[in-house]
């Protein structure tokens, strides 16, 4: 059973990988190319790509071996799953295993988005501090403004509840249907089932909807227009949910107070406009980047290929 990881994992899981399968680590760790992993298809039984790999149908096109995507992440907007399924090759993620670290950072955006954190650093490391001062970096209160999310999952209910239960905000949210009684009893949670509806009322929207055709550009210029003045837009989901000019323009104008991202639509390439506005924080997609998390992910990814292997169900196939 041939297995190829294409970028490093935790020692812990190369190690239980490489006790069970014949196992190639990528040890440059540098992305592999299109070729490659073209390559990798017929020349492997199982592929474990991550969000950097794009397994799009010219790839799985390449070669007829792999029978398992066991993908090292939650997210697989990456891996073309009709191109697989075509193939009948099975795919897996990583459910579960990131919810908190992915929440975690949410608020850590949040945070440093309202509190102007990004700013007062870079101003500070640049000598430029003049001491304190009543007016100076003066933010936004959290406790009692209501955070929207836009997708109710486990990220985003997490995120709620860091939000509710640590900060005292009031949560309202957006998606395909109302959460369960018990989430909205303990969160006080407001359904919204129109998306402009929870923008126009949110004084930070944080974004929890998958990546994928189906959400491309969904908070557009429209649905910034939608969001009530000084809100903040939080994004730890896809990049590919923003469209980021409009998103630079509603910086620019003051129409929105702030932003905080985590993650882009072209990684790691960083939308040009964004690098030189003050207000909004770049995060190099740190939403799972613990060393517990990262372990949790590569041995979710672990189980199901050998559930694979045994022939048993997946554990996490998607
Ligand atoms: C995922 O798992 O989809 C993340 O974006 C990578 O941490």
């Amino acid at each position: 059973m041939r297995v190829l990881v294409t970028r490093r994992w935790p020692e812990a899981v190369e190690a239980a990988l490489a006790a069970r399968f014949d196992v190639t680590f990528n040890d440059g760790d540098k992305p592999l190319s299109q070729d490659d992993l073209a390559a990798a298809m017929g020349a492997y039984d199982v592929l474990c790509p991550t969000v950097s790999d794009r397994i799009d149908a010219g790839v799985i096109a390449g070669g007829d071996r792999v029978r398992l995507i066991a993908n090292y992440g939650v997210g697989f907007d990456h891996i073309d799953l009709a191109a697989a399924r075509a193939k009948g090759i099975a795919v897996t993620n990583t459910p579960g295993v990131l919810t908190d670290a992915t929440a975690d950072i949410a608020l850590t955006l949040i945070l440093m988005a309202t509190r102007r954190a990004g700013e007062g650093e870079r101003e500070l490391r640049a000598g430029q501090w003049s001491g304190w001062r009543p007016t100076h970096l003066v933010g936004q209160a959290l406790k009692g403004k209501v955070l929207g999310c836009v997708g109710f999952g486990r990220i985003g209910i997490a995120t709620a509840r860091r939000a509710h239960h640590g900060f005292g905000m009031k949560i309202a949210y957006y998606g395909r249907r109302p959460c369960e009684d018990a989430v909205a009893a303990e969160l006080g949670a407001t359904f919204h089932p129109d998306l402009n509806s929870l923008l126009a009322t949110s004084d930070v929207v944080s974004l929890h909807a998958p990546g994928g055709a189906g959400t491309a550009n969904m908070i557009d210029a429209g649905a910034i227009a939608a969001m009530k003045p000084g809100a903040y837009l939080i994004n730890t989901a896809r990049g590919t949910l923003v469209d980021h000019a409009a998103l630079a323009a509603a910086l620019r104008s003051g129409h929105l107070a702030g932003a905080g991202l985590d993650v882009y639509p072209a990684e790691p390439q960083v939308p040009a406009e964004l690098l030189g506005l003050e207000n909004v924080v770049l995060l190099p997609h740190l939403g799972s980047a613990n060393r517990e998390t990262r372990e949790a992910m590569g041995f979710c990814a672990l189980a199901n290929v050998e559930a694979f292997v045994e022939g048993a169900d997946l554990p996490n196939a998607v």
